[in-house]
């Protein structure tokens, strides 16, 4: 059997954990309604009465932040190894960075599938996020709340973004893997035996942490999920700034800055290829390359132990900064509580999402980003 090849260890779980999603997500297709009265009613129906598909949901949402927590330390590693300078690897830079968008996508449309008062505010701030951006904007967020429909959020998320999805990861990874001995058959038996330790996470998460969303049946406290990491926390990183400034520099950090991060890693391969352009051989001068800019960062002669020691230690530092940050801006946020107040048993009005929304005439407070903000992580405060 072939060995398994550990430069992209993440990179393989990443692709394991989204075949997991592709399974536990068919799953519950079979359970979820996609209408605005229904949605949520039919996953309040999976948790009271059929507690094997409740768990699927939550392997389908542990998941989903297994799967950012692993793309990102895959992204991590392939920048520090500098896979960017590899000429031949180009597409796969490119497309590896395109599936960020994707992603972003399932994270988005996801959270607002259920469609509770998170999902409903969601769809809410997403809207009011890209209306912000210059020019373009306005016709952007009309376009959303014009387009926005439970049904087109739900076939965004079941069949165009996996299409998309798919295309991507073909050109990223999948039509290599077809080539190698053993195939797609013999790669997921591989990568399932290193997958193994994060399925069984999942499976404990799950079964252990479940999201408390047992509404109106067990109502969570206003607090309830504070401390408990979800995907939702990648996705409400690009919305706190909006809290914290005003104006255009809200907008700066909150969209300018990340897209601008995104097209420059994007081509970044591009970018840098000119610099080399006069040489003869790819693979030569691409390691010649890379043992320039190692030897610029370190004196350490390059042994191979010491190398991967080297490896190690950056990428955890690397990874611990960037987690450490998500961490510190988002735990306050009580992803799980908004049931709390935002029952049936506070009231219809309180119980169901208005009927006027995406009308920012009925209710000019959706287009507060500041009070949206801080509405959500202190909704005990404000309101
Ligand atoms: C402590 C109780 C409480 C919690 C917890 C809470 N809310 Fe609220 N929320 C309120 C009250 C009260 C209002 C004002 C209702 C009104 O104006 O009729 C409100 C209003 C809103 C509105 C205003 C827009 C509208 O349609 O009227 C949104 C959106 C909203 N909440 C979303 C959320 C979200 C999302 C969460 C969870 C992150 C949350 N709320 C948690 C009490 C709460």
């Amino acid at each position: 059997m072939k060995r398994y090849n550990w430069r992209h260890f993440f990179g393989g779980v990443a692709l394991l954990l989204i075949l997991l999603q592709l399974l536990s997500g068919l799953v519950l297709t079979m359970f979820y309604k996609p209408h605005l009265n229904e949605a949520y009613s039919s996953i309040q129906n999976i948790y009271n009465q059929i507690e094997f598909v409740a768990w699927i949901r939550d392997v389908h949402r542990w998941t989903a932040f297994l799967l950012v927590v692993s793309i990102i330390l895959h992204f991590i590693r392939s920048f520090l190894r500098m896979d960017y300078l590899n000429r031949e690897k180009k597409t796969f830079w490119l497309t590896g960075v395109l599936l960020f968008l994707p992603l972003l996508g399932f994270l988005v449309t996801g959270f607002i599938l259920p469609w509770e008062w998170r999902g409903y505010w969601f769809m809410e701030m997403v809207p009011n996020y890209v209306g912000n951006i210059a020019l373009v904007g306005p016709a952007l967020k009309d376009f959303f709340l014009n387009a926005f429909t439970m049904n087109r959020n739900f076939i965004a998320h079941v069949l165009v973004l996996p299409v998309i999805t798919l295309v991507l990861i073909e050109l990223h990874s999948i039509a290599r893997i077809r080539k190698r001995s053993g195939g797609i058959p013999g790669y997921i038996m591989r990568h399932g035996m290193v997958t193994l330790p994060f399925l069984l996470v999942i499976g404990f998460l799950a079964y252990y942490l479940p999201m408390p969303s047992q509404d109106p049946e067990i109502i969570p406290m206003p607090l309830d999920g504070t401390y408990i990491p979800t995907a939702e926390w990648f996705v409400l990183t690009f919305f706190l700034p909006y809290m914290h400034f005003e104006g255009f520099l809200a907008t700066f950090l909150s969209f300018y800055l990340p897209f601008f991060l995104f097209l420059l890693l994007a081509i970044f391969p591009y970018y840098l290829r000119r610099e080399r352009r006069d040489a003869t051989e790819s693979r030569i001068q691409e390691s010649d390359a890379l043992m320039k800019i190692r030897g610029l960062f370190s004196k350490i002669p390059t042994l191979n132990n010491q190398t991967k020691l080297m490896a190690f230690f950056s990428v955890s530092l690397v990874a611990m900064t960037v987690f450490g940050a998500l961490y510190a801006g988002n735990y306050k946020s009580p992803t799980m509580g908004c049931n709390s107040c935002h029952n049936t048993y506070s009231g219809v009005r309180m119980g169901i999402p208005p009927e006027d929304f995406k009308n920012r005439e009925i209710l000019p407070l959706l287009d507060d980003n500041k009070w949206m903000m801080q509405h959500w992580y202190y909704p005990q405060v404000i309101w």
